[in-house]
């Protein structure tokens, strides 16, 4: 159990420590991942649903699938998890930062607030002309395709789509974050698309202690300094609770 005591007692010493997140965490709350057997990639195809192509084509299509997953999240709840970064924000202050890949608000709804959103948000719509965004209304009165208010055009949700660039600044804020971090955690993701997967390797590379929590292996595994084999629910308990 050292790595455990280790981790355990960087965490605890730390002053500054970086967080990334991915669909992992809120799978507890129910929401679907990505590419875990039974996930949305399975039954969507991502060309259709999350590139700028596929909304050009059939933005009906897109905008019911995004009601579909925005009616989901607004149910959800914020899990253990979610909680328990929480709290690791409030003990850490400004040497803290959560990065997250997930749109859907669930770290802000646990008590977040040092939260970079790299893949922007599923409960606000964008403007496809002007740009300006608009928090979705409760999904029971929410029609979708959505106008702008300001300009009468056609609004998109305010997500990062494949082949698009991240929010300006969010990168930047997230790669200082890792690399200047004493112990990285790196929670329920794939660790496969870029350029959040490589996060956790460049604090590793600046000196970082990193730690890994996932059911599965990932390639952050081998580079990991402890790879918990858990759920994050299960694992942030390991890890945290013992600090409380
Ligand atoms: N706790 C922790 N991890 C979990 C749990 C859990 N309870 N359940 C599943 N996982 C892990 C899976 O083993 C998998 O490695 O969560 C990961 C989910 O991987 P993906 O579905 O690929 O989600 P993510 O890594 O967030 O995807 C990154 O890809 O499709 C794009 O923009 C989308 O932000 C997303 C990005």
């Amino acid at each position: 159990m050292e790595g455990l005591e280790e981790a355990r007692a960087r965490i605890e010493q730390a002053s500054r420590v970086a967080v990334l997140t991915g669909a992992g965490i809120s799978a507890p709350s129910g929401i679907p991942t990505f590419r875990d057997p039974g996930g949305l990639w399975e039954n969507f195809r991502l060309e259709d649903y999350a590139t700028p192509e596929g909304f050009a084509k059939n933005p009906e299509e897109v905008w019911r699938w995004y009601a579909w997953r925005y009616a989901r999240v607004r149910q959800a709840k914020p899990n253990p998890a979610h909680h328990l970064l929480a709290e690791l924000e409030a003990q850490k202050g400004d040497g803290f930062l959560l990065v997250t890949q997930n749109v859907d608000g669930l770290h802000q709804r646990a008590g977040s607030k040092r939260v970079v959103e790299l893949h922007g948000s599923i409960l606000r719509a964008r403007c496809t002309r002007c740009g300006h965004t608009e928090p979705l209304p409760p999904p029971e009165s929410f029609e979708p395709p959505p106008r702008c208010a300001r300009c009468g055009t056609l609004m998109r949700p305010d997500v990062v789509w494949f082949g698009e660039l991240l929010p300006a600044g969010a990168l930047e804020k997230a790669q200082a974050a890792f690399a200047h971090a004493e112990v990285a955690l790196v929670i329920g993701t794939s660790a496969l698309v870029e350029p959040a997967a490589s996060l956790g390797r460049l604090s590793k590379m600046a000196g970082g202690y990193l730690i890994e929590i996932n059911p599965e292996p990932t390639p952050l595994t081998p580079v990991a300094d402890l790879s918990l084999r858990e759920g994050a629910v299960e694992g942030l308990a390991r890890l945290l609770k013992a600090q409380a």
